[in-house]
């Protein structure tokens, strides 16, 4: 392809083409939900609901997107969510949508649980990556992992608070994708009817750095994803509680985001505890399958909030019109897990890029269909939200 789409034109193709080529578990892994998936279903349908009205007649020949964000411009208002284990969907994948993020002028959010060292991503990318961890119940262990993503220079450090027990997948236990890695005669035939997977990325590891592991986890838990369980240290700690807040933010230099609000009352104690910002988040319906959709808890939390800290949303938002909803509701970024992952899938960083581009094509797009030229200017006046029309669509919101 010489035009630069390699023939994808929306965020659904690139996830096609992420199901063609990856082994089945392995993309449902990446993919799909948990328990019935509803959450991810009233995310895309909550999304869908809310409606833009356009003002016309409105000279829209010179189109902006940039925000500021944390005292600095962004070419988009995006940021790339941190998906653990990027490093499986493409040989160094983390690489890939940093790089893609850099070249699009936004944050990449890099996960702790990576196939690649944290450092590289900063050193090889450049752009401003944020970091994002779930605290270990080995708190020494934790403080040495954030120790070193702000050696590394990370520009925000991003603390997981949605998922204190193991969420419920139980496709991934059927499929035997499941950490500890055990081979079985389903998953192995799985990995062999995908051969550009494997020769394209596992067999890639295994000449280079051997079996994917957790790079960024202590050393005498840095175990293959073969290995037996890694332990209670680097396991979820379902005993944190906003004391720990307040000691990354004695901790951490720099700008700290706290990912997984769902109540405008945490919101407040996030930023009492000195957070610069929350993701109101579901963690793309990953999680708690009975939580609300994101998109509908934002202004919530925007009036509660009243401009004290940042506000960034994620979970489900796969067009630009879906972030241009969220920025006339009062987001000041949105956040965006599956689709990059799914572009990088298919085609590494050029397919990280073309996901972001998609993005940054459609939001210009529905900027000019709705009279607006700077982001600065969309308002809830733009929204029109399920309830106006009443119906069903407006119960519990
Ligand atoms: C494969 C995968 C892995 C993820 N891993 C993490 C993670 O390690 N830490 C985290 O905070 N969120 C993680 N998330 C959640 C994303 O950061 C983000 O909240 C979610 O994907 C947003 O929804 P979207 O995929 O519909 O855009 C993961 C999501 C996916 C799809």
């Amino acid at each position: 392809m010489t035009n630069g789409t390699l023939g994808f034109y929306s965020s659904a193709e690139l996830r096609e083409a992420a199901r063609r080529r990856l082994p089945r578990g392995l993309f449902e892994f990446m993919d799909r939900g948990n328990d019935d998936e509803i959450a991810m279903r009233d995310n895309r349908r909550a999304l869908e609901a809310i409606k833009l009205r356009p003002r016309v007649l409105v000279d829209v020949s010179a189109r902006s997107q940039e925000i500021t964000l944390f005292g600095r411009s962004r070419a988009m208002p995006v940021i790339v969510a941190p998906t653990g284990s990027a490093g499986l969907a493409w040989y160094e994948g983390e690489i890939a949508l940093a790089r893609a993020a850099a070249a699009f002028g936004i944050p990449y959010t890099m996960a702790a649980s990576s196939m690649t060292a944290l450092e590289r991503v900063p050193a090889e990318a450049g752009g401003t990556p944020w970091f994002q961890f779930y605290m270990w119940p080995d708190r020494p262990a934790s403080h040495r992992l954030i120790a070193r993503a702000r050696d590394a220079g990370f520009e925000a450090l991003v603390f997981t608070v949605d998922t204190p027990v193991a969420p419920g997948r139980e496709y991934n236990l059927k499929a035997g994708f499941t950490i500890p890695f055990r081979f079985t005669a389903r998953n192995v035939t799985d990995i062999l009817a995908h051969p550009r997977w494997l020769f394209g990325v596992l067999a890639r590891y295994l000449v280079t750095t051997g079996m994917p592991r957790y790079m960024n986890f202590p050393p005498e838990t840095q175990t293959r994803l073969t290995s037996l369980p890694m332990g209670r240290s680097t396991a979820l700690d379902n005993t944190l509680t906003w004391e720990d807040v307040r000691e990354l933010r004695r901790l951490w230099p720099r700008k700290l985001v706290v990912k997984g609000i769902q109540h405008p009352a945490d919101a407040l104690l996030a930023a009492d505890c000195g957070a610069d910002a929350v993701v109101i988040s579901n963690h793309g319906g990953r999680v708690l399958d009975a939580s609300p959709a994101p998109i509908l808890t934002l202004p919530r939390v925007v009036d509660a909030v009243k401009g004290r800290i940042a506000i960034i949303v994620d979970s489900g938002f796969n067009r630009g019109a879906h972030v241009v909803k969220a920025l006339a509701l009062g987001a000041d970024a949105v956040m965006i897990g599956r689709a990059p992952l799914h572009g990088t899938a298919a085609a590494g960083e050029a397919g990280a890029r073309r996901a972001l581009q998609i993005y940054r094509d459609e939001i210009d797009r529905v900027m000019g269909l709705i009279g607006c030229t700077s982001v600065a200017q969309l308002s809830r006046d733009h929204a029109v939200m399920p309830c106006e029309g009443g119906g069903a669509a407006c119960q519990g919101h």
